[in-house]
């Protein structure tokens, strides 16, 4: 066997093939090949312990050497979305698209480390660039210490000299290790440089942020196995020429996942927006067709969001369908629906969709918004304005059962609506004390009976 054979490993996944294909036989992505002649993993390596012997096995119930400690960074959309500030010894890593604003949250984490030391790594600005943006920022902070080095085992060298409280890896794309000869950026590098920084950090009980940067169909770049190693993962979301920023946490070993934090990009850094409903229905119009408001759950808190819709002639022979913040496959079935069970027709129409404030909805129970919004859009009859809606369709036409009603009614009260549409399963066990808000509860079976509640049709 040739001493470095030509291997080739998916930039996606990691998978190596020893010949190449356009399309990856793992996770089936296109074009995500990448030659590499590195050595195989196993060489150019030092040769790992044998590992004979019985380790220490440990009870449940013994006492541990120490407690872990939460910090509590004093952000508070931040510390929300890492599940009650950074856990000792984690590793949090976060990504997001150029420019998002990715640099600027962890300059602006280092002063509330304060007394302990932060060592920020940059691979990608000059020490001179991060003084620039901290003066922007007017960032006086004595105990950050900035690090302009890309090799990992100096890093780990300037980690175990300085031991720092926190971490900043600004980004793991830029950095590589001696002990391998493929270059920076390359799955190998990401996956080992982080590895060797996550067991240095929980080693030396030190924070560490690693910063990552993503593919254009907006997913971590790397392994995906780097998503696997670290604690927690957090995604910038929002479009970068909007002002407002939605940190969202993908995965967390200590706290909820798909909780969010609502930032406001300004000239002075990251500013956390206090009451992010207000900010997602604060531009609306109302009485415009196509309009409508829904009450989203995302993490552990209700938020009423926006969601408008434009239907138009087409001008093409095959109609336009374009969904901004909204699952595309299910804005189509929610069209399917529209069409065979109330007569609906959209053939013919473009159907443009957009979640307002760059929000991403998953969840099912934003299915009645997006059917309110595309039906007023057709009909032309806008939605009653003070009336929020919320619950999944099924392919019948009839409501399914969302969860967590009452933070949604609740929510929804506060914003003073006067009306709220769910599926009439939900209303069945209500608590007494919802029904004593100053909102009506229209519980509906059929998506016709919800859209008449809305006043459309
Ligand atoms: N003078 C300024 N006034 C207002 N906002 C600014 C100013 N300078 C930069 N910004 C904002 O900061 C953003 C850049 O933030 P930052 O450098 O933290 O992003 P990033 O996610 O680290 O980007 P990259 O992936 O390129 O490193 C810009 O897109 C802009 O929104
Ligand atoms: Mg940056």
């Amino acid at each position: 066997m040739a001493k470095n054979p030509v291997r080739y490993i998916c930039t996606t996944c990691g998978a190596v093939s020893l010949k190449y294909q356009g399309k990856c036989f793992e996770c089936q992505s296109w074009g995500t090949l990448l030659e590499t002649r590195t050595e195989p993993e196993e060489s150019g390596r030092k040769k790992r312990s044998s590992g004979s012997g019985v380790p220490e096995i440990q009870k449940l119930l013994d006492a541990g050497p120490e407690e872990f400690k939460r910090h509590l960074t004093g952000i508070g959309e931040l510390d929300r979305v890492l599940g009650g500030g950074l856990m000792q010894a984690s590793a949090v890593l976060v990504g997001g698209e150029p420019g998002i604003g990715k640099s600027t949250l962890m300059l602006q984490l280092a002063p509330r480390m304060a007394p302990a030391k932060v060592l920020y790594v940059s691979g990608e600005e000059s020490p001179n660039q991060i003084r620039e943006r901290a003066g922007r920022l007017s960032i006086r902070a004595e105990n950050l210490l900035l690090l302009p080095e890309v090799n990992v085992e100096r890093i780990l060298a300037a980690i175990e000299q300085e031991k720092p409280g926190l971490v900043i890896v600004d980004s793991i794309q830029t950095l590589h290790s001696g002990e391998y000869q493929s270059s920076a950026g390359t799955v190998t590098q990401i996956r080992e440089c982080a590895s060797m920084l996550i067991r240095k950090a929980k080693q030396l009980n030190v924070i560490l942020m690693i910063i990552g940067h993503i593919t254009k169909e907006g997913a971590l770049a790397g392994p995906k196995a780097l998503e696997h190693m670290v604690d927690t993962v957090l995604q910038f979301e929002g479009e970068g020429y909007q002002r407002y920023r939605i940190v969202r946490s993908v995965k967390n070993r200590f706290g909820p996942t798909n909780e969010i934090g609502v930032f406001r990009m300004e000239e002075s850094g990251l500013e956390e927006v206090g009451n992010p409903s207000e900010f997602f229905i604060s531009g609306r119009m109302n009485g415009v067709p196509g309009n409508a408001v829904l009450a989203a759950v995302e993490g552990s808190r209700a938020l009423l969001v926006e969601v408008q819709a434009l239907v138009s002639k087409t001008g093409y022979a095959m109609p336009q369908r374009i969904s901004t913040g909204f699952d595309l496959k299910r804005m189509s079935i929610i069209l399917a629906v529209l069409e065979k069970r109330l007569g609906m027709q959209t053939w013919g129409q473009d159907v443009f969709v957009k979640i307002a404030g760059g929000l991403k909805l998953v969840e099912p129970a934003a299915d009645l918004g997006v059917a309110a919004s595309v039906a007023s859009g057709l009909t032309g009859i806008p939605v009653d304005s003070s009336t929020v809606s919320c619950a999944e369709i099924g392919l019948s036409g009839e409501l399914r059962a969302i969860s967590d009603c009452e933070r949604r009614i609740r929510e929804a009260a506060h914003l003073g609506f006067r009306r709220i549409v769910l599926p009439e399963a939900n209303t069945r066990e209500l608590k007494p004390s919802l029904k004593k808000l100053p909102i009506a509860i229209a519980g509906s079976r059929t998506l016709q009976e919800a859209l008449s509640h809305l006043g459309i049709g």
